[in-house]
């Protein structure tokens, strides 16, 4: 497995892929299982696997949480050469921005909900090092977690509007056995936060069986509801069409209905999600 820190070094390494399918993950590091499915996914399906580790200045719209965000680079090393990682592209921040990018996405009102409205910044920040990671590895196909439902929704948008021939795979979200979505921030959960923390997806798993009976809003009540004294505060639940984003009023508005969440266990915010039509 080769470690790569520079662009050039990168466009060097991958000179010689003419032909070769190149899959792509990119992530911000602190390796779990969910990430290192994406990985094993792109395995299967490329010749060469290129995973890019960079915590992202411009995504972080609260400098509290860049600074606090896991770092375990050699951890993380370890763990793409056990699965069989090609090259890890490892840069430092003056590497991905020698210079400000100044560069303003719109991406509509798939950007004005949810994260997009409670992190304002946050996904011009994605879309500036997406693409930037993009250009570098230029893959065949790059790999996203659904768990970050929104953001892939704006990643096939960036692609639409950047005219970038990148196939986008979304994969679908890994679990703890207690149904806690594995994350990077989970690492930052004291003991009796981590305990807690299942209940997100107990709650929304839950609520699914209601489809049947109840309107979307009332589902949303529900949940809303449930997570009254649990200790968790939720700061949206949204019911949303898995294509537009945009929350729904029936069932029958689309074939593809999301329930996306995002919650603070102590200060730590954990955001998941759960098909409700599909
Ligand atoms: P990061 O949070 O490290 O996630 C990297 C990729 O792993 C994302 O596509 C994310 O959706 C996926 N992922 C995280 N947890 C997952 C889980 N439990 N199951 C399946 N997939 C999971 O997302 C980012 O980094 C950044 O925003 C990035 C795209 C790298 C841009 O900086």
């Amino acid at each position: 497995m080769q470690i790569i820190t520079t662009k050039s070094e990168l466009c060097k390494s991958l000179t010689n892929s003419t032909g070769i399918r190149i899959g792509f993950v990119p992530t911000m590091g602190a390796l779990h299982q969910g990430h290192l499915s994406l990985v094993m996914r792109s395995k299967r399906e490329n010749e060469v696997t290129v995973v890019s580790i960079f915590v992202n200045p411009t995504q972080f719209n609260d400098s509290r949480d860049l600074e606090k965000y896991p770092r375990t680079l050699d951890a993380d090393i370890n763990l793409l050469s056990q699965v069989g990682c090609d090259i890890v592209f490892a840069p430092t921040v003056d590497e991905m921005y020698p210079e400000k990018d100044t560069r303003i996405f719109n991406f509509g009102t798939l950007e004005t909900v949810m994260e997009g409205r409670h992190r304002p910044g946050h996904f011009n920040g994605v879309a500036q090092i997406v693409s930037k990671l993009f250009d570098a590895v230029q893959p065949h196909i790059a790999y996203f977690g659904e768990k970050d439902f929104q953001q892939l929704a704006i990643i096939r948008e960036m692609v639409k509007q950047l005219n970038y021939t990148i196939t986008i795979a979304g994969c679908p979200i890994v679990r703890e056995s207690s149904g806690l979505a594995l994350s990077s921030r989970n690492m930052l959960l004291s003991a009796e936060e981590h305990k807690k923390a299942p209940i997100i997806y107990q709650i929304l798993s839950e609520s699914c069986i209601f489809v049947a009976q109840k309107q979307p809003h009332e589902v949303r009540n529900w949940v809303l509801n449930k997570f009254q004294n649990t200790g968790l505060d939720v700061e949206y639940f949204e019911i949303v069409d898995g294509y537009s984003l945009q929350p729904v009023s029936s069932w029958n508005e689309s074939d593809y209905i999301v329930g996306c969440i995002a919650v603070f266990c102590g200060k730590i915010r954990l955001i998941d999600n759960i098909p409700f039509k599909r």
